[in-house]
């Protein structure tokens, strides 16, 4: 099985730069379905995630390549509505084609989305909202088929949970459009923001993104554009517990303070330095890590939820008591078991996982459940006494650039094998 054998050591030391948001690319790409000529991106992660998406572009009839931090698109030819079960289930961004697709071409054939398995995580949200909009959907043995006898149009749309994915297919369904949509309860994570500026940089009219508002009028056509993808505030965040967790000091460049305001609070209560520099972070510890009381994971601008693993391996080695609360998914603590098997002190109740800090972590044969986790595993393997093997590294490589690479540039004894 694909893996990682971590040696643990003492202190990271260096700089690191944070390449672009998985989480902001991937509806951005979905987004070039509705783009009447040429897109380039810049800054555009290679991960395993926006392969799919090139190959979802292409089975659509569209030219799509991913190269050296750049992504290029042209979807003037779109000559399917229909995408695979196989090409469905690669990831969770998958349903983001729905939206799309209706946006496009007024139909769409496809399946559940994969992703990792943090709960249920049903798209009932996203489906509401594009019947409200015009669609007729009918949902049989797992495959969804949507078309619109009259054509899309403008509706208000009350999302009874701020769900990133919905908001997202709500806005790609909507900036083609006839008339004007209202999202009420939007998400208001960063990655809609710069999904609507990138739309806005195409053409598109939509105002409120980035609060619980957003306005989306309908355009004829959208026109092709360049455009640089936001920051990976979550891989800056997985980097910033890595150095909590081994001690030293980090330079993270390509950051953006505010959007990582949540995560380093909470490791600055537990010890760490940390201060801000224009794009620039800087980050270290040296004194031993203490109890930050309670995290709870709350929709933008709260706690995120992908940070929870990361954070949770932080306090593992946190003197004294620490709560973990997940509200947004169901099954998100998957990680802990394996922090167990190397020495943590971690009991888990439903939403609630109990801390009891303690003085080192061991090396151990550990799984990566799912993305988050996985990094999450990394990060303390990297400072734990002794040799870990990670298998399932491929759940990593769903969001993260080579990260075996990155943390080595600052000290990690970390190499890709087969374990
Ligand atoms: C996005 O997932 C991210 N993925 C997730 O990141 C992130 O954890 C999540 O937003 C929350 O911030 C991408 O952007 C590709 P949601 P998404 O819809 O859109 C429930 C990572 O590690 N819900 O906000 O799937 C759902 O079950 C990934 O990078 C419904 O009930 O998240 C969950 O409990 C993991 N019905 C909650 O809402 C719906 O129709 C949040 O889901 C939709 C969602």
């Amino acid at each position: 099985m694909q893996g990682f054998l971590i040696e643990g050591t003492k202190e990271l030391k260096g700089e690191i730069r944070v390449s672009g948001a998985k989480n902001a690319a991937l509806p951005i790409i979905a987004a070039c379905l509705l783009v009447d000529g040429e897109v380039r991106l810049t800054d555009c992660p290679g991960l395993s995630d926006v392969y799919s998406s090139v190959r979802i572009l292409g089975c659509l009839g569209c030219k799509a390549k991913a190269v050296n931090g750049e992504f290029y698109a042209d979807c003037r030819d779109v000559s399917k509505d229909h995408i695979p079960d196989r090409l469905m289930r690669l990831m969770r961004s998958s349903s983001l084609y729905l939206g799309a697709l209706l946006g496009r071409k007024g139909s769409a054939y496809v399946s559940y989305p994969g992703g990792c398995e943090l709960g249920q995580r049903p798209i009932d949200l996203h489906l509401y909202a594009l019947e409200k909009m015009g669609a007729k959907i009918t949902e049989e043995h797992g495959v969804i088929e949507c078309t619109t006898p009259g054509g899309l149009h403008g509706a208000k749309i009350n999302l009874s949970f701020p769900s990133v994915g919905a908001t997202e297919n709500v806005i790609l369904a909507a900036v083609l459009a006839r008339g004007e949509t209202v999202i009420y309860g939007a998400a208001r994570e960063p990655e809609i923001a710069d999904l609507s500026e990138f739309l806005r940089k195409c053409g598109a009219k939509i105002t409120g993104d980035g609060t619980s508002t957003v306005r989306i009028e309908g355009v004829s056509r959208l026109h092709g554009c360049e455009y640089k993808v936001m920051p990976d505030r979550i891989a800056a965040a997985t980097y910033m517990c890595a150095l909590a967790l081994a001690g030293g000091g980090l330079c993270i460049d390509n950051c953006i303070e505010q959007q990582l305001t949540p995560v380093s609070n909470v490791l600055a209560e537990a010890g760490c330095d940390v201060y801000f520099s224009g794009s620039r972070m800087y980050i270290s510890r040296k004194k031993p890590l203490k109890s930050v009381g309670t995290v709870r994971t709350m929709p933008y601008p709260g706690f995120p939820t992908d940070a929870q693993p990361l954070v949770t391996a932080v306090l593992a080695k946190c003197r004294g008591t620490s709560i973990v609360v997940e509200n947004i998914f169901e099954n998100r603590f998957r990680l802990n078991s394996e922090l167990v098997r190397m020495g943590a002190d971690i009991k888990t109740e439903g939403r609630i996982a109990v801390i009891e800090g303690v003085n080192e972590l061991y090396g151990a044969r550990v799984m990566a459940a799912d993305l988050r986790a996985g990094a999450a595993l990394v990060c303390a393997a990297v400072s734990a006494e002794g040799v870990s093997e990670l298998g399932m590294t491929e759940y990593i490589d769903r969001g993260y650039e080579h990260l075996e690479d990155t943390l080595s540039s600052v000290g990690a004894k970390i190499r890709r094998c087969i374990i």
